[in-house]
């Protein structure tokens, strides 16, 4: 249930649209003249609206498939738990694929699903998140496309939910605790 207030709002419509488009540039840039299409991977649900705006910043040909994983509860700590809920429709083999997340936290979400994605022998793999929190890593790994860092606190909107609520703010905001 969406009752909670917003106390504060870390990333405004203004700046996410420049931070799009700085994203979509510089993934262009890095996979211009590639061969067959890029694989744009998103990870449910989380990612679904920066990824639907994102992919029409980027001008090579790409074709998109999604993933779901289920890392926390209802909660708003990490569980470090996390399982394939909804596996890709398509082979990666020999393919060029970019990682689509809302944001990495701990960064066990993405270790886990780049570690499966390698044992399926892509062409090569990137990363690309909208929101990092460097604060609380705990799992090392590599970042190519980051869109914003922001403090530890829990954000919701854009795609990034509490309880499944909040998804739908056009920006980034901080829930009251
Ligand atoms: P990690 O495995 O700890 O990096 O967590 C990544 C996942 O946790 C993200 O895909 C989000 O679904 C969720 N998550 C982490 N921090 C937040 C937050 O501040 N707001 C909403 N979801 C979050
Ligand atoms: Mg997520």
């Amino acid at each position: 249930m969406q009752d909670h207030k917003i106390t504060k709002i870390l990333v405004s419509e203004e700046e996410i649209r420049a931070i799009v488009q700085r994203l979509g540039s510089e993934i262009t840039s890095h996979y211009h003249g590639i061969e067959k299409e890029l694989m744009v991977v998103g990870l449910l649900r989380g990612s679904f609206i920066f990824m639907a705006d994102l992919v029409r910043q980027i001008k090579v040909p790409m074709v998109v498939d999604f993933m779901t994983l289920s890392s926390y509860g209802d909660g708003t700590v990490s569980s470090g738990d996390i399982k394939v809920v909804m596996d890709l429709d398509s082979s990666i083999e020999d393919r060029d694929v970019l990682l689509v997340e809302d944001i990495v936290d701990t960064g066990r979400t993405f270790s886990k699903v780049i570690r499966m994605l390698r044992n399926r022998n892509p062409r090569s793999l990137k990363i690309c998140t909208f929101l990092n929190k460097p604060e609380t890593r705990q799992v090392d790994i590599q970042i190519n496309f980051c869109g914003v860092d922001i403090p530890n606190e829990f954000a919701v909107g854009y795609g990034l939910d509490y309880a499944q609520g909040y998804r739908n703010l056009p920006y980034v905001g901080v829930l009251q605790p």
